[in-house]
């Protein structure tokens, strides 16, 4: 099938190679003339894990980048919108690009479109995609608008969206959810998964994913509300890690304990210094302001937020009651994205966590395996900030080191070597990577989230 994919940022460039991946032919449309240009010539753009080989594969020839929306809408049969939907000031997502891209759609229609919603967007959007239609002079009959949610991760993206625990196709028509079963065909039959060199994940043959069929309506709500819950899960073991340490107990026992009932589940609950990213602070914003203006009172995921906004703070006095006062205090931070695996660094904790302690007068050395260049744009070095080759030249002679973003290879450093590197062996883990008892056999004082410290016997003489 022949399809439009407008918007090559992590959702839309990923849709459009695994589409291709899948059999399709592809058209992925953005504005930014740079952008398509480095695209076309094979650069990713963003740190993802296989998507630098599937863009090799396919590019210029089953994935095709181009400018030209009003081109893209005549040749494919399903455009999918995946353009960005930014947080506004009232915490509303904006939806001018949104509704950019479906204005320009309705001015190039010559005939019968799916207009497919992938960007995340509040309940009501498939409503005003369809009045902007009409509004622009496009009959009923030309078009649907279906909603087709992403649920896609940022550093396993591309299988995530191979191997999705669920595909979610909102239609109100029977013609459009018929195109969207066909495109996810190669998934659902399990055609996909015989391909020798399938990119490998959960899903198989025998075991594909299920497409559920919804209304338009309930699948805008059920992206919001996975997110919103995801993230109450995390603000959930948050406070919980908080009261451990309070209590004396640990977080890691009582998540175990809580995550070996199956109506739990084990996942998202790890405690640590707070969600960010691209999506999860901006999605519960975003739904409880549609919540508000349907009349909703859902003040539960404003607590949400809170818990999320103090957990960073607690990390501050956490750091400050490990070193007593922190004005002149040289610290090591491993980590500036959001989370391990990516380069992303928008909400991160990591970033806001660098900007508090700097305003408490403490000076930085900085390392993140993957987001250096981009914090350093958003953080330039300067006397108080500096950024590391490794996690020990960023250890070199500090007063202790924090480590506030999960990638594996923080949780497989050189312990002896740090402690050697480190002018006081003082650890504080934001992403609970060590073991307490461990870190103080190897002579650290290990201060992490939600369990008691690990404190060494005999600490290093300087
Ligand atoms: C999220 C959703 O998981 C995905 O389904 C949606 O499509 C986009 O938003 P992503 O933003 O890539 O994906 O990251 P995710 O892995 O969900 O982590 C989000 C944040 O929560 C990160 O800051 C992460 O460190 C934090 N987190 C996650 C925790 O603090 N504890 C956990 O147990 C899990």
């Amino acid at each position: 099938m022949q399809i439009a994919v407008v918007g090559s940022g992590y959702v839309g460039l990923v849709a459009a190679v695994c589409f291709a991946e899948m059999g399709h032919d592809v058209i992925c449309v953005d504005n930014d003339e740079s952008k398509v240009a480095a695209l076309q010539g094979g650069d990713t753009l963003i740190h993802e894990e296989h998507l630098p080989e599937l863009l090799n594969r396919y590019r210029n020839t089953k994935v095709r980048f181009m400018t030209d929306l009003a081109e893209a809408t005549r040749e494919s049969e399903a455009l999918f919108i995946a353009v960005g939907t930014p947080q506004s000031d009232t915490g509303d997502a904006d939806l001018s690009y949104v509704e950019a891209v479906a204005s320009e759609i309705a001015r190039s229609i010559t005939s019968y479109k799916v207009i497919v919603e992938k960007s995340t967007v509040p309940v009501y959007t498939n409503e005003w995609i369809r009045r902007t239609m009409e509004r622009n002079g496009v009959e009923r009959g030309m078009f649907d608008v279906v909603s087709n949610p992403e649920f896609l991760r940022e550093g396993t993206a591309v299988v995530d969206f191979l191997h999705p625990d669920r595909i979610v196709v909102g239609a109100d028509s029977e013609r459009a959810s018929t195109i969207l079963g066909a495109i996810y065909e190669p998934l659902t039959s399990g055609e996909y998964y015989k391909k020798t060199d399938a990119v490998a994940g959960c899903c198989s043959t025998a075991s594909p994913p299920p497409l559920l069929n919804t209304s338009t309506k309930s699948a805008e709500i059920i992206k919001h509300a996975s997110n919103a819950f995801l993230a109450l899960k995390i603000s959930f073991i948050n406070a919980v890690s908080n009261l451990c340490e309070a209590a004396d107990a640990n977080v890691e026992q009582v998540a175990r304990g809580m995550g070996l009932d199956s109506r739990i589940g084990p996942r998202f609950l790890r405690p640590g210094v707070g969600y960010g990213g691209s999506c999860f602070p901006k999605d519960v914003a975003a739904f409880r302001s549609v919540a508000e203006q349907l009349g909703i009172d859902f003040s539960l995921l404003t607590e949400v937020e809170k818990i999320n906004v103090r957990q960073k703070k607690r990390f501050v006095s956490k750091v400050r009651s490990t070193l007593w006062t922190l004005r002149g205090k040289k610290l090591a931070v491993l980590g500036l994205a959001f989370k391990g695996g990516t380069d992303d660094i928008r909400d991160s904790p990591a970033i806001d966590l660098i900007e508090m302690l700097i305003a408490e007068g403490c000076s930085i050395t900085a390392f993140d395996p993957a987001a250096m260049k981009r914090a350093a744009e958003k953080l330039p070095a300067g006397p108080n900030l500096k950024y590391a080759e490794d996690a020990y030249a960023a250890a070199e002679n500090a007063d202790a080191l924090l480590i506030l973003t999960d990638w594996q290879e923080f949780a497989h450093l050189d312990l002896p070597r740090l402690n050697t590197a480190l002018q006081y062996p003082i650890m504080i883990d934001g992403r609970n990577l060590y073991d307490p008892d461990t870190m103080a056999e190897q002579g650290f004082t290990y201060i992490s989230v939600g369990r008691p410290a690990g404190v060494a016997a005999v600490s290093k003489s300087t």
